[in-house]
Parts: structure tokens; sequence; C-alpha cells
């Protein structure tokens, strides 16, 4: 199966995991393009769904042009549950995200759900975190010296350009770490002046991740 493919079968997989409550559910749209696929199949499950808020401009705006009707955190409360893609997943539930730049708002919701649920295909795994760049939500004024304490940490950070948040922030995109404690440099990276977020999502890991296999199939970790 090709990458699309996978993708398609770990959305439809998640959807039974909406439909299992006995409840509606407040749901966590994360951002990106297995979410996407999720996305549209959610009018199937629309009657387990009681508030929707999402991670990003671009879900929102997906999920309005199938009529959700999407609310902000602020008025909603804690979710049920978060669901999203990432980055990268090592065999503990400890991802990178942020690709698609809406780590931060990711962040909070995940923080914010009690059921975390992470849907990748199986390229996305990994031994060790830090194959993929790790992102960073910088402060736009802040960007070459969070820049100069990565090189610091032994990063090799790359600005990427012409790209603004949705909370109207920049990214550096960090190569070449090899993350052994990803905890610790989730912290440590957050205690740099002007940082808004970093893409480790350690702390508050995935509860579970449905992983789509080469063949298709849908195992859960
Ligand atoms: C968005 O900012 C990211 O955190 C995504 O969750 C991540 O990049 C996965 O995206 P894909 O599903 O497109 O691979």
């Amino acid at each position: 199966m090709n990458s699309d493919q996978l993708k398609q079968q770990v959305a439809q997989a998640a959807l039974a995991h909406i439909e299992a409550y006995n409840f509606k559910v407040d749901l966590g749209v994360g951002t990106g393009s297995t979410v996407n696929l999720l996305i549209d199949l959610l009018p199937q499950v629309r009657h387990r769904i009681g508030a929707i808020v999402s991670s990003s401009e671009a879900s929102t705006k997906r999920l309005e042009a199938l009529e959700f009707k999407v609310q902000e955190l602020n008025q909603t409360g804690d979710l049920t549950l978060y669901i999203d893609g990432a980055d990268e997943c090592d065999a503990h539930n400890r991802l990178t995200k942020g690709g698609g730049g809406a780590l931060t708002r990711e962040k909070i919701i995940a923080a914010a759900s009690k059921k975390f649920i992470c849907i990748i295909d199986h390229s996305k795994q990994v031994d060790i975190l830090g194959k993929f760049p790790l992102p960073i939500e910088v402060l736009p004024m802040a960007r070459s010296y969070v820049a100069r304490q990565m090189v610091k940490l032994g990063g090799q950070p790359i600005y990427r350009e012409g790209f603004v948040t949705d909370n109207g922030n920049q990214i550096i995109d960090i190569h070449n770490l090899k993350i052994l404690d990803p905890i610790e440099l989730e912290n440590k990276i957050n205690q740099i002046p002007g940082v808004v977020t970093n893409g480790l999502f350690a702390q508050r890991k995935a509860d579970l991740v449905l992983i789509a296999n080469q063949q298709g199939e849908v195992t859960e970790q």
C-alpha cells in the first residue's frame, strides 16, 4: 500500500475509537495529512460528537466545510479525546510533532484532553527521536537568539523561511539532534526565552498510538 492508503487505513481505525464511547465526546482535532483524512470521515460519527476544538486554521476550515461548528477551548473546558498525527514516534509513545507548524495549539489541546490517540503509518516509527528536524515555535524577535542556544545543545537550526504560524510566530527546525532524553530536552528548550513551545511531546505523550503497517493492518501501541 502507498503512504496515502496507509493514512486512510489508520484514519478509519481512529473512527472506531470515537464510535466506541457511549456518550458524546468533546473532540480535539489535530493537523496534517493523516488528520485531514480523519476529518473527511467524521460525518459518519457526527452523532457521537459534542464539542469540537481544532488545532489549526487549516483543520478548522476543513471541519467547517463539513458543517461542524468549531469551538474555542476556552468555551469547552477539557476535552474527552484528542486525535492527531505525528512526525516521529518512539516505542514509549513519545512524539515529535510540528512538521505542519501547528505544534503549539496541538500541545495545548493534547494537555487539555483526557485521552490522546496518535495516528501514524509505520514510516513514523523510530528507535530514537531526532531524525526528523525538531520544530520550535519562537517569537520573531527571539529567532536568532534561540537558534544560537540550540547550536550549544548540539543541533543545527534552520529557519523555516516565509512560514508564519497561526499564532503569528516563526518556526526554526533543529536538525541533527539525537534525543536520548526527550523529557529533559523538552523542558530545557522551553526554558529558553523567546520559545513558545517545541515539537517534543514527551511529558504529555500519546496514550495510544494506532500504526498502519506495510500491509495496511492497524496495530495499537
Ligand atoms: C502538524 O503541525 C504536525 O504536528 C502533524 O501532526 C504532523 O506533522 C503529522 O502530519 P502528517 O499526518 O501530514 O504526516
